[in-house]
């Protein structure tokens, strides 16, 4: 079975269990840390362990050579995405020189809640089948089960902060600054095992993370939900089609609960699985090596369920959430598209109008899907709406509409608390 139709099945309404667990995972975060107040006007609202947390996401003494931290990729001001001023505003600029990174960063915000990797059964609505589906993780090919296990990803990459080892990280801290404030949180023998330390570290940041820093819900969006706010007519309208299974039918993969008021049930994603088929980047400079997404997971052939195969989730990446993705250019896993309004349009004219998107072989004909092999092309799913139509025929959504979709989705940018 081609990823196509195992992942079409995946996209059924979202499950309540899946929401439940993140906002448990968040829960658990917090009662770990005690209430106590901060005073620095950055620092406010934080609990000790968050703030820890914080000023481990901000050490640009952790990379080798010094000088990136992880806020260096992900920015406050910028929903926690960002590429260290790299000229290639896809590939962030890494700590050592003339490194950059392989793919697009994310935004963190709403990370924490993604579940942890792993296969959950689903019951297709329609036909009552049931299948293993990969869901959750972080990063695009869910390759960290969790927001701790994450942090050692970018500390010791080559390609972002070359950190020799968990000793020096650990070393690093022990002598800087905020030395005793990992003593005041994880006691005053913290130091005294580095694997014990770096992993509290890292809960640390995982804890931060999940502060509500990163998911303030304060979006115009959230307000709209809670009858605070109203959306003009065009973003209205860019709602409904935006839900609508016949036009864009984003709200499948995008999730959110129809029935719901609450804006933790508004995530717009339910970290399952999906091949969007999206064009290469004339501009990486690993377009020789194709990054196949979920299949190259390392250990994934572990973890698959016996009867799939690996293949199948070749091309595949972790459904995104759409919030605050108007301050998040440029989008995809590989940054193809810089502007917001091009991504929407390509979902509506990726198969109808394809020479808009994809270049021309030496034969004159459209290489559709030239980001993957061509043996790996079929996994692209092209069976559902808005990306179910054939050469030639009126795509789903109008030009209008389009601008209506990218007019919404502008109202999912988290603004100040007032
Ligand atoms: C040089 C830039 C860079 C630095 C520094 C960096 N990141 Fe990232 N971050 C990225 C990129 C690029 C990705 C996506 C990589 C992938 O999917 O393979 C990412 C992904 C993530 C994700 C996954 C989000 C999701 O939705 O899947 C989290 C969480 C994260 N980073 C946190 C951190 C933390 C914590 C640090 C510091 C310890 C850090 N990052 C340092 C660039 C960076
Ligand atoms: C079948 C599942 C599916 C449907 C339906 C879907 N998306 Fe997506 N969307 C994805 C996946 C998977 C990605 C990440 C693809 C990648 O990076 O290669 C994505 C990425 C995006 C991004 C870029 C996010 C980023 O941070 O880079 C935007 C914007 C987006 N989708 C909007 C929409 C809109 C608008 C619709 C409806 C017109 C829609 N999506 C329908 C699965 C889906």
């Amino acid at each position: 079975m081609s990823v196509g139709s195992l992942l079409r099945r995946l996209r059924r309404r979202f499950s309540i269990a899946l929401m439940l667990c993140g906002a448990l995972g968040l829960n658990a975060a917090a009662q770990e840390t005690s209430s106590q107040a901060i005073s620095a006007s950055d620092e406010q609202g934080l609990t000790p362990i968050e703030l820890l947390g914080k000023r481990i996401f901000e050490d640009k003494t952790l990379s080798r050579p010094a000088g990136v931290a992880c806020a260096s990729c992900h920015q406050a001001q910028q929903a926690y995405q960002g590429n260290n001023g790299s000229s290639i505003a896809a590939f962030a600029r890494g700590a050592a020189p003339n490194t950059l990174g392989k793919r697009n960063t994310p935004t963190v915000m709403y990370a924490s809640f993604s579940p942890p990797f792993s296969f959950v059964e689903e019951r297709d609505v329609k036909t009552g089948h049931r299948e293993m589906i990969p869901i959750g993780g972080q990063f695009f090919d869910g390759r960290a089960a969790t927001l701790t296990e994450q942090v050692k990803g970018p500390l010791f990459d080559p390609n972002e902060m070359n950190a020799a080892s968990k000793k020096d990280v650990v070393a690093a801290i022990r002598s800087g600054p905020y030395a005793e404030l990992l003593r005041h949180v994880f006691g005053a023998h913290i130091f005294n095992n580095d694997n014990d330390a770096f992993l509290k570290i890292s809960q640390a940041v995982a804890a931060f993370e999940s502060s509500s820093r990163f998911h303030p819900f304060s979006s115009k969006f959230d307000d709209y939900l809670q009858g605070k706010d109203e959306l003009t007519p065009q973003e209205l309208e860019g709602f409904k089609l935006f839900k609508d299974p016949k036009k864009g039918n984003c709200l499948s993969c995008h999730v959110g609960n129809e029935t719901s008021h609450n804006p933790q049930d508004w995530l717009f994603t339910d970290y399952t699985y999906d091949a969007l088929g999206g064009p290469k980047y004339q501009q990486a400079r690993s377009a020789s090596k194709p990054d196949l997404g979920l299949c190259a997971q390392p250990g994934l052939a572990k973890k698959i369920p016996f009867q799939m195969r690996l293949e199948s989730f070749c091309g595949a990446f972790k459904v995104p959430t759409l919030r605050n993705i108007a301050k998040t250019a440029p989008y995809l896993h590989n940054g193809v598209f810089s502007n917001l309004r091009d991504v929407v349009a390509f979902y509506a004219t990726r198969d109808t109008q394809p020479a808009r998107w994809f270049p021309r072989n030496s034969r004159g004909l459209i290489e559709k899907f030239n980001d993957l092999p061509r043996s790996l092309r079929r996994n692209v799913n092209i069976s559902e709406a808005p990306y179910d139509r054939r050469l030639n025929q009126s795509p789903r959504l109008s030009e209008a509409e389009i601008d209506a979709i990218t007019a919404f989705l502008a109202t999912l940018t988290d603004r100040e608390k007032h």
